[in-house]
């Protein structure tokens, strides 16, 4: 028997929206592994008169947030860059002056301190973060439901990922903010519409399901969000109208949700459940904070026999610390990039395959 595999420690760099954040993670896949430190400071105030992340005001924000973020990070973490295997950090997909703003100061580190660098795919960060939290094993069908995203695919190991679905229009966090919006509700608008909708009945307005029912595994929001705002036009709503529309918007949200689940737990068993091993499904992103969606996400899984992985929800939310584990992933398997390797504003996930 070989010598057991040195846990690897790795800081994590993310600055591909609106939330500036670098963690030390230290661990071998598939994990769990151990956080050392996780800082994360949200812009949503910078950007909350405008309704939406605004790109530049987040490249400058990171600018000036970054260097002394990763500070905290490392002290609290108790090492020194020297100490570290390698550094990583969000390489795309995302707003691409913010992902400069990561990837050259983790270039600026890695050469200064003669480590690896691994540029990370964000949404693969969003995909592994169940391993470093639950040290769930491949393969596992990912939901991955963000602001930015929506899909879900098979995950068969460190840059393996093959499609099922994905939205045809808007990203389900998009409706979320969207919709957040529409009822002068501030951005981001996910945990709003969900406190909003505990009080509200979500059986009061019928709204649209697009694609339910149908063959695949896609998404589509946009009819929804568009029913939201007939409503909004409609009239004035009082406080308990506007809380039954977050509810009903919730509850349709939940329904495609689980119709789209369903039919990519089929196509995933016909190809991974021969086995008669346990089928695993991971929900990861922003969206999977909400607890209407976790809560029925549990329940799809117990009923289709798959055990459900979702990391906490301050974890689900963008964060250093995924970003660090995937670098941790990445490294374990020998794959590191050059100093020259390119933000990009476009990355899809299933084109990151490792041949
Ligand atoms: O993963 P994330 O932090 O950033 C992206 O990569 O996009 O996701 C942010 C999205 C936003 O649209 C936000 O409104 C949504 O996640 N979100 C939520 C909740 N918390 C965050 N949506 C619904 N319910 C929540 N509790
Ligand atoms: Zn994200």
């Amino acid at each position: 028997m070989g010598a057991p595999a040195k846990p690897l420690t790795v800081l994590g760099i993310e600055t591909s929206c609106d939330d500036t954040a670098a963690a030390v993670v230290r661990g071998i896949p598939p994990g769990p592994g151990e956080i050392l430190s996780n800082i994360v400071v949200g812009q949503a105030s910078a950007h909350r008169p405008f309704g939406g992340v605004v790109p530049e005001i987040a490249a400058r924000a990171h600018v000036e947030l970054l260097d002394q973020i990763v500070d905290r990070a490392l002290e609290e973490a108790g090492v020194t860059l020297d100490s570290l295997d390698a550094i990583a950090a969000t390489a795309g997909p995302g707003l691409i002056g913010g992902v400069m703003v990561g990837l050259v100061s983790a270039k600026a580190f890695a050469l200064a301190a003669a480590k690896p660098l691994i540029a990370v795919n964000h949404l693969e960060a969003h995909a592994l973060s169940a391993r470093l939290c639950q040290g769930t094993e491949f393969p596992f069908l990912l939901l991955l439901i963000s602001g930015g995203h929506c899909q879900l695919m098979a995950a068969e190991g460190v840059g393996r990922y093959r499609l099922y679905g994905a939205t045809i229009d808007d990203a389900v966090g998009e409706a979320f903010d969207k919709t957040a919006k529409l009822l002068g509700l501030p951005y981001p608008g996910g945990p709003q519409i969900e406190a909003l909708a505990r009080q509200g009945n979500p059986k009061r307005f019928a709204l649209p399901r697009p694609l339910v029912g149908r063959e695949g595994a896609d998404f589509s929001f946009a009819g929804l969000k568009t029913a939201v705002r007939q409503i909004v036009k409609g009239g004035p709503l009082d406080e308990q109208a506007r809380s039954d529309l977050a509810a009903s918007f919730q509850a349709s949200v939940v329904a495609i949700m689980c119709d789209r689940t369903a039919a990519a737990m089929e196509m995933f068993r016909t190809t991974f459940g021969k086995k008669n091993e346990t089928l695993h499904l991971v929900a990861a992103g922003g969206v999977a904070a909400n607890s209407a969606i976790r809560s029925a996400l549990q329940q799809l899984a117990h009923y289709q026999g798959f055990e459900l992985s979702i990391p906490p929800a301050e974890l689900c939310t963008d964060n250093g610390a995924m970003v660090g584990w995937a670098g941790v992933e990445r490294l374990f398997a020998g794959l590191n990039d050059p100093l020259d390797a390119p933000p990009r504003a476009r990355w899809p996930l299933q084109d990151i395959a490792v041949q």
